[in-house]
């Protein structure tokens, strides 16, 4: 696996592979990569031939008072997971590479459908944030294909939305959340809990499962959901949103929806944690 913190790197080799016919999938990562990550990488290979992965910590999608500095970096290591998961090529830039002039001065893209609610009104900026590196990652790159973990359900319709909206010729495949044991979804943030914490971090999950089967019996959405953010507050958990929503557009549930989706995030500790769980009723 090559590594490289320039553009033009990625530009030549990606231009060389596409002059050979083959096809290249992207993965975009900020790091501290866990099974979840390693995951994108293998299912990658079934869409392409070649693979491109990047780190990059991006400033623009932390708010002022959230976890940048704090943010693992563990370079050396996931360096190694990504030798081990056959990723060809990483790029690995440093902010003034992909922000230059500065966040203050750096054209943006914004996508107004799913960007201000949910994890995007307890977060202000963060997903105009990810959309720009988004964007700018994929015309670095230039990937036939690009694969996001569903995990990050908002995120992945965000990009999604971004991808039409702008006319992107780019695949884009989301990949099925990956969980500890417990049912706790993979996240780099889940290094932030202890492990008393971690253990009780699982009754997120217990928590959408019974959402779900409470919804599916007939229960009310309003007193499903009221039922289960009072479970997950006695187990030491703050509920920033616990919502069930249309799966296909992310809009308030109706009755005529039958392809539901419940979005959660909460703190517990030092973490934020975020996860979803779809399902029909
Ligand atoms: O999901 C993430 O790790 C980030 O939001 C992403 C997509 C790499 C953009 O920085």
């Amino acid at each position: 696996m090559k590594t490289t913190a320039l553009i033009k790197d990625i530009r030549t080799q990606v231009t060389q592979w596409k002059r050979e016919g083959k096809r290249v999938a992207f993965v975009p990562t900020m790091g501290n990569l866990h099974q979840g990550h390693i995951t994108l990488v293998e299912q990658a290979k079934q869409y392409a031939d070649h693979i491109v992965v990047s780190i990059f910590v991006n400033p623009m999608q932390f708010g002022q008072n959230e976890d940048f500095d704090g943010y693992p970096r563990t370079y050396e290591r996931d360096s190694q997971k990504l030798i081990a998961a056959g990723a060809d090529l990483l790029f690995m830039p440093t902010p003034d590479i992909i922000y230059p002039k500065g966040l203050a001065q750096q054209t943006y893209v914004e996508v107004p459908e799913f960007g201000d609610e949910l994890c995007g009104a307890s977060r202000p900026g963060h997903f105009k944030g990810v959309a720009t590196i988004v964007n700018k990652l994929f015309n670095i790159v230039q990937p036939d294909v690009a694969l996001f973990g569903r995990k990050d359900f908002q995120q992945l319709l965000v990009i999604k939305t971004m991808v039409e909206d702008l006319s992107l010729p780019i695949e884009i495949i989301g990949v099925e959340t990956i969980r500890e044991a417990s049912g706790l979804a993979m996240s780099s943030r889940n290094g932030y809990l202890t492990e008393g914490e971690k253990h009780r971090a699982a009754s997120l999950k217990q928590a959408m499962d019974q959402i779900a089967s409470d919804i599916q019996q007939g229960i009310p959405i309003e007193q499903a959901i009221s039922a289960a953010s009072q479970y997950i507050t006695q187990v030491g958990f703050r509920v920033d949103y616990i919502e069930v929503r249309s799966a296909k557009t992310l809009a308030k549930a109706q009755p005529s929806d039958s392809e539901l989706v419940i979005v959660a995030a909460a703190y517990l500790g030092k973490a934020r944690l975020i996860d979803n769980q779809c399902f029909n009723r």
